[in-house]
């Protein structure tokens, strides 16, 4: 019997606060109609001042771990996927350790931006597999809010907050991560980035005079290349798992932008009834926008026992990413 890792838990949580395109309007130059046309995005969630990362994570996997019936203590490992943690040290996966009395768990940090919970994913799954942990806690989760610049139209309309957890336990049999697929392209950095705070630019009043400590995006440029790479990254999963189009139950996408997520469905040609769609209510929550989907299924009974579900993820980096799981 083949060993794999099967996610037997999924949690999620998102702040209470909702910003809708309509309040948008009242704050910089944009329209409920732009954003719902071109984004398919109609509001998303915003963490109060005091609210952390870490924070989010806690609710999330809290409800991850009473999903899966595990105690915080039997967590072996801890992976949060986030490119907007608590501090830049120690990582948001210690201090949510701290936060659940998870004291037997290693923890860290992993940053591939929207694309985070896909190699948190795989990483969890290959130290499952090596049989280095057995039993692991993925957290993808972000403040985007508070990296965003307020006055800039372009980004501020498009991301929100949230975070969304799994449990992975060793398993045996033909359930679970089938197979895992990460690539990234370094020459792209610029497309997306947040170039203030690191070494490159360490924190002035220069930095913060230029905004480089919010998020910047060519929206347009990444649009393309996303629709592009995502279209052969679908279909060259399904065949190294010798599968088609039609075997699969759920396509689960990362969540930036409705037309992107269309294009996919439709290099598939699966009906729209057959991919996971939550933007219109998060925006795009990087690191969290996969899980949070993925639970939001789970709870509602959208997927069921061996089928097939199909995950895909496209960010910053540039990254991108993809999953096949039988359920
Ligand atoms: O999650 C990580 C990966 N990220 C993505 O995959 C995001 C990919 N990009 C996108 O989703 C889209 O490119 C955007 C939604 C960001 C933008 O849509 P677009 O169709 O590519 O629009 P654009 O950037 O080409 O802008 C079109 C027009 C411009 O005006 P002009 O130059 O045509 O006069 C913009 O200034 O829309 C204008 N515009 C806006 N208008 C109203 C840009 N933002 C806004 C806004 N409200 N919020």
């Amino acid at each position: 019997m083949l060993l794999r890792s099967r996610i037997t838990g999924t949690g999620s949580y998102a702040p209470e606060k909702i910003l809708t395109n309509f309040d948008l309007e009242k704050k910089v130059d944009t329209s409920d109609e732009w954003i719902t046309e071109r984004t398919g995005i109609k509001e998303r969630r915003i963490a109060k001042d005091a609210e952390t990362t870490s924070d989010l994570c806690l609710e999330a996997s809290k409800r991850a771990l009473q999903a899966a019936d595990m105690k915080p203590g039997e967590v072996e490992l801890i992976i949060v996927a986030t490119m907007s943690g608590d501090m830049p040290m120690p990582s948001t996966a210690s201090l949510l350790q701290k936060k659940l009395h998870a004291k037997n768990a290693a923890a860290f940090d992993l940053n591939a931006a929207c694309s985070g919970f896909l190699y948190g994913l795989s990483v969890a799954d290959n130290f499952i597999k090596a049989g280095t942990f057995r039993k692991v806690l993925l957290v993808g989760a972000e403040i985007m809010s508070k990296f965003l610049d307020w006055q800039d139209r372009s980004t501020c309309v498009l991301f929100g907050d949230g975070a969304g957890a799994v449990i992975l336990e060793k398993a045996r049999g033909p359930r679970g991560i089938l197979s895992t697929h990460l690539f990234s392209d370094g020459n792209l950095w610029d497309f997306i980035c947040l170039p203030g705070g690191g070494s490159q630019a360490p924190p002035s009043a220069k930095t913060i005079k230029d905004k480089l400590h919010f998020i910047k995006m060519k929206g347009n440029e990444t649009f393309k290349i996303a629709v592009r790479t995502l279209e052969k990254l679908v279909i060259d999963t399904l065949r190294e798992n010798n599968l088609k189009p039609s075997d699969v139950a759920l396509l689960i996408p990362h969540q930036a932008n409705l037309r992107i997520i269309k294009a996919t469905a439709e290099r598939l040609n699966m009906p729209m009834n057959k991919v996971a769609v939550n933007l219109d209510r998060y925006g795009n929550t990087s690191s969290a926008s996969i899980p949070i989907a993925l639970d939001e299924v789970v709870r509602s009974g959208r997927i069921k026992r061996d089928d097939y579900i199909l995950l895909e993820a496209f960010g910053a980096g540039l990254t991108w990413a993809s999953a096949l799981i039988r359920w």
